[in-house]
C-alpha cells in the first residue's frame, strides 16, 4: 500500500460489513484481492470464487493468515466454463443460508487470443461477463433473501475505460458462440489507441459488464426489489492484468512498462468497487471510478451516472437476450 494516495483515508471511511455475506470472483491479485481482504477485515463473511491454481491455493492461504478470526471460504470457479459456475453457485448456496449482501463481479482478462471457450464463446467474453450473467443469476434468490432479511444487497460489476473504445456500441456477434471467430490476434495498438482485435473483443467485454450493470437496474427497478446493481471501473492500476496480456502477446514488454507509468497501486484502483459493495450511500445504477471521461486513469472513485450509449432500451434488451442464449436459460428477475 505504500504508493497508494487515496486508499488509506477511504479506508477508514469504510463502514463495519459484519453480518454480511460478501461472494467476490477473482480474488488472486489485483482489484479483487484487495477487495476481499478489506472486507474480511471489515467483519464480512467472505467466499471467494478462483479456478484452481497456485496462485489461488497462495492468495487464500495468504487471506487467512491476515484474517485469522475472519469466516473465508474458497470455492472453485473457473469462468471460462459455465458448468464451473453452475457448480461453484450451488456451492455458494449451501455456505451461505443466510442470503448473499453482496456479489462482486470482478474477474477478467484481457487482449487474449482470439479462442473459444469449451462452451464456444469468445474466451474474453465469457469470463468477463457471460459467466458473471449466469452466476449473478444462479445467486438472485439468495441475493433476495438477504435483501430482504437486511434491507438490501447488491450485485457490483467492474468495467473499464475500455467500455468507451472504439465504437460504443455493444454489437451481438461477440456475444454469441463465435469463440475463435471475432478478427484473430492482432493486438493493433497503434499511437496509445488499442484498437486491434483482441482489444476490441475486450472493449466489447467490457461495455458489456456496463449493459449489463444497466439492464439488471432497471428489472430490479421496475420488480421493486431491494437488490441493487452498480458498477465500478478502477481507472489504470498496476495488478496482474497487464502482465497476463504481455505473457499471452496482447502487449508489448516496453509499451507496457512505459504504459503503467501513469497507474496507480491496486488499493486505489479497488476504490470503485469497495465503494459499490461497501458505501452506505451508494445507489442502484450508479457508476463508481475515478471520473467518467477516457482517460480517467487515477484518483479518488466519485459516483457518476451510467451513461447513454449502453443505457438505453435497444442495448440493453440485446445484451439480455443474447446473454440468456449464451447461458441457456432465462433469467427472470
Ligand atoms: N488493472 C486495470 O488497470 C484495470 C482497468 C480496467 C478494468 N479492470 C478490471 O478489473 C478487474 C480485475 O482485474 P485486475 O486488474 O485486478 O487483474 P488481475 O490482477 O489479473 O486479476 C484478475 C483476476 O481474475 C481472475 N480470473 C481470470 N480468469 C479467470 C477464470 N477463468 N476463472 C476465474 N477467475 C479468473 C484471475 O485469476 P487467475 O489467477 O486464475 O488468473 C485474477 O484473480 C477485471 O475485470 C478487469 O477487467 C482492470
Amino acid at each position: 500500500m505504500t504508493d497508494s494516495k487515496y486508499f488509506p483515508t477511504f479506508l477508514a471511511g469504510l463502514p463495519s460489513m459484519t453480518d454480511k455475506t460478501v461472494v467476490i470472483t477473482g480474488t488472486t491479485s489485483g482489484t479483487g484481492k484487495i477487495a476481499a481482504a478489506t472486507v474480511a477485515g471489515l467483519g464480512a463473511k467472505v467466499l471467494v470464487l478462483n479456478r484452481a491454481s497456485e496462485r489461488s491455493t497462495a492468495a487464500f492461504a495468504e487471506l487467512t493468515a491476515a484474517h485469522p478470526d475472519a469466516d473465508l471460504y474458497s470455492v472453485e470457479c473457473d469462468l471460462q466454463s459455465f458448468d464451473s459456475v453452475r457448480a461453484a453457485a450451488a456451492k455458494v448456496a449451501e455456505l451461505s443460508p443466510g442470503g448473499v449482501d453482496v456479489l462482486a463481479n470482478n474477474a477478467g482478462v484481457m487482449a487474449l487470443a482470439d479462442t473459444a471457450t469449451g462452451d464456444g464463446y469468445d474466451v474474453q467474453m465469457q469470463t468477463n461477463h457471460l459467466s458473471h450473467f449466469l452466476l449473478t443469476r444462479e445467486l438472485m434468490p439468495l441475493l433476495e433473501v438477504a435483501a430482504e432479511a437486511r434491507g438490501e444487497a447488491r450485485v457490483a460489476n467492474h468495467s473499464s475505460v475500455a467500455r468507451m473504445a472504439p465504437s460504443k456500441k455493444l454489437q451481438g456477434k461477440y456475444l454469441e458462440a463465435n469463440g475463435g471467430n471475432l478478427g484473430g490476434d492482432g493486438s493493433g495498438i497503434q499511437n496509445m489507441v488499442f484498437n486491434g482485435p483482441r482489444w476490441q473483443r475486450y472493449n466489447q467485454s467490457k461495455l458489456a459488464n456496463a449493459a449489463f450493470t444497466a439492464a439488471l437496474h432497471h428489472r430490479l427497478q421496475s420488480s421493486s426489489s431491494k437488490v441493487k446493481a452498480l458498477v465500478a471501473h478502477p481507472g489504470l492500476a498496476n495488478t496482474h492484468l497487464q502482465l497476463t496480456s504481455v505473457k499471452e502477446g496482447g502487449m508489448g514488454n516496453m509499451f507496457t512498462n512505459i504504459f503503467m507509468r501513469f497507474s496507480q497501486t491496486p488499493e486505489d484502483g479497488a476504490m470503485g468497487l469497495l465503494s459499490c459493495m461497501c458505501l452506505a450511500g451508494a445507489k442502484s445504477g450508479q457508476f463508481y471510478g475515478p471520473g467518467s471521461g477516457a482517460m480517467a486513469m487515477r484518483g479518488k472513485a466519485d459516483p457518476f451516472d451510467l451513461e447513454p450509449f449502453y443505457d438505453n432500451d435497444a442495448t440493453r434488451n440485446l445484451l439480455w437476450s443474447k446473454s440468456e442464449a449464451a447461458i441457456g436459460g432465462s433469467f427472470d428477475i
